[in-house]
């Protein structure tokens, strides 16, 4: 897994974790919070395994994949989370901003993923790849454009990968809407993003676990963006 540093990343590897599956996850810059994390998850299952990888460099992926070969002899699951998000008001989008964000998200995933199926296309058993998007994929939001954009090139890598893979990998896409509020990145007061989910309330991490847990359960779902935003793209 990709990301497991994060706020909602964090939830998901320790859930994994919960269902059995020995988890060999990357951080980039939060070595406290990942050293954390693996020490929780090793309660479970204490095989797992954390790696420094930057994913905006497909080099740096390459070396976690070559990382994970010396340790593990199969992959059943790849959660691709890691991500960048700011916001970028069109007209003074620079160059470095567009870079570090389509980079992170849409590369990263982009060759994450191409490393994954690499080792689970000669596995003899179904795998799973899961990429985290996002709902504002679909919407549109002039501040944060190449963000958005990446997100919506992850959902069409998603089903490209789909569709190339099956039978032996089932690729799923899960779009949270507004889940945890970074103070500093979100320019909207929380109120205000809360008035606009038909369902009234910001989502909870356990609210994507559920649906990540529900694609590990299923084998006849391939290509497709789950929407976990509690209506927001009815707005
Ligand atoms: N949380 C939400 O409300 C929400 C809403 C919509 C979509 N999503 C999506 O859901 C996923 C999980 O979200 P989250 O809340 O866990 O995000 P987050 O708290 O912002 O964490 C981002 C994660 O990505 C990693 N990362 C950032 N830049 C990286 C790089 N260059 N190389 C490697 N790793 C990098 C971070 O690692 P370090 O901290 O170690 O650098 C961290 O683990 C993301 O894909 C996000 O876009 C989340």
């Amino acid at each position: 897994m990709t990301g497991a540093s994060g706020l909602l990343g964090s939830e998901i590897a320790l859930s994994v974790a919960g269902q059995g599956y020995t988890v060999f996850f990357t951080w980039n810059s939060s070595e406290e919070r990942a050293t954390q994390i693996l020490e929780q998850i090793r309660w479970i299952t204490p095989e797992s395994q954390m790696v420094r990888c930057d994913v905006a460099k497909a080099s740096e992926i390459s070396r976690a994949f070559a990382t994970f070969r010396a340790q593990f002899d199969r992959l059943d699951l790849l959660i691709a989370s890691a991500s960048n998000f700011f916001s970028t008001p069109l007209p003074d989008v620079t160059e470095k901003e567009w870079d570090s964000l389509v980079d992170t998200n849409l590369k990263g995933t982009f060759f994450t993923m191409q490393e994954a199926v690499r080792i689970m296309e000669k596995q003899p058993f179904l795998s799973r790849i899961i990429s985290m998007s996002d709902v504002s994929a679909e919407l549109v939001w002039q501040n944060f454009a190449p963000y958005t954009v990446s997100k919506a090139g992850i959902q069409h890598l998603t089903r490209i990968f789909a569709k190339r893979y099956a039978p032996r990998i089932l690729v799923n896409s899960i779009a949270p809407g507004t889940i945890t509020i970074n103070p500093d990145k979100e320019m909207e007061p929380q109120q205000e993003i809360i008035n606009k989910i038909p369902l009234k309330r910001l989502g909870d991490p356990l609210d994507i676990v559920k649906a990540i847990l529900f694609l590990l359960e299923s084998d006849y779902i391939t290509g497709q963006i789950i929407n976990v935003d509690g209506g927001k793209l009815l707005q």
